[in-house]
């Protein structure tokens, strides 16, 4: 396993934040990045059965940090960020990392061939809500396209309702859990690949 200085948001990585709360609220869909509990808490959500993790929206990176603490190595993270200027930022901060400056929807494009069908977890912290359907299920269908049969897709929101209409598209829904030392208090929901049904964990 391959670990890198831990570090949190620089100056920068809050600047970059604010700017593009400021120009571009939709696809950023928060005020700051995730405090470091709730970082941790979407890496504990990850499957850990030797598959590759994938990370939806890295932002300033406070949750790819968690998933490495967590002890996935670089070897087994690939994240994609829209953004360009989070990308740089994230090429500088983590070296290490394999990061594609691209939409989440064209993860099936990107994604090199040995990954697909290999993938045990995938963690978004994309702002679905705030994201026209077509769009949010697009970048659903995409992500369980690559996914085990058994992986899970992990999303916040800061609502304590589902952001995806999990049952429609025939996915299995959990609520992993609610972290209120974020800003905002962020809920965590898991969708896995199974016949449609609600369920509460715990
Ligand atoms: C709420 S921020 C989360 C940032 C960081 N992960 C955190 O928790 O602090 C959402 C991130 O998703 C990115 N994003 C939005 N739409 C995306 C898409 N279609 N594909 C990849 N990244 C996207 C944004 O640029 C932004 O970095």
């Amino acid at each position: 396993m391959t670990k890198q200085k831990k570090s949190s948001t620089t100056l920068l990585g809050r600047w970059l934040y604010i700017k593009k709360y400021i120009k571009d609220f939709t696809t950023l869909g928060s005020v700051a990045p995730s405090s470091s509990k709730a970082s941790k808490f979407l890496a504990s959500q990850i499957k850990r059965n030797g598959g590759y993790v994938i990370e939806l929206g890295p932002g300033s990176g406070t949750v790819t940090q968690a998933i490495l603490d967590s002890g996935i190595g670089f070897d087994k993270l690939i994240a994609i960020e829209i953004d360009k200027h989070f990308y740089d930022y994230m090429k500088a901060k983590f070296p290490k990392l394999n990061i594609l400056n691209a939409s989440a929807t064209d993860l099936k494009k990107l994604l090199p061939k040995h990954v697909i069908g290999n993938v045990s977890t995938i963690i978004s912290t994309i702002p679905m809500k705030n994201l026209h359907h077509n769009l949010r299920n697009e970048i659903i269908n995409a992500a369980f396209s690559v996914m085990r049969p058994d992986g899970n897709f992990v999303q916040i929101r800061y609502s304590t309702q589902s952001p995806i209409k999990a049952k429609q598209l025939g996915l299995k829904q959990l609520t992993y859990g609610r972290v209120w030392w974020n800003i905002p208090p962020m809920t965590t929901f898991g969708y896995e690949k199974e016949a449609a049904k609600v369920v509460k964990k715990k």
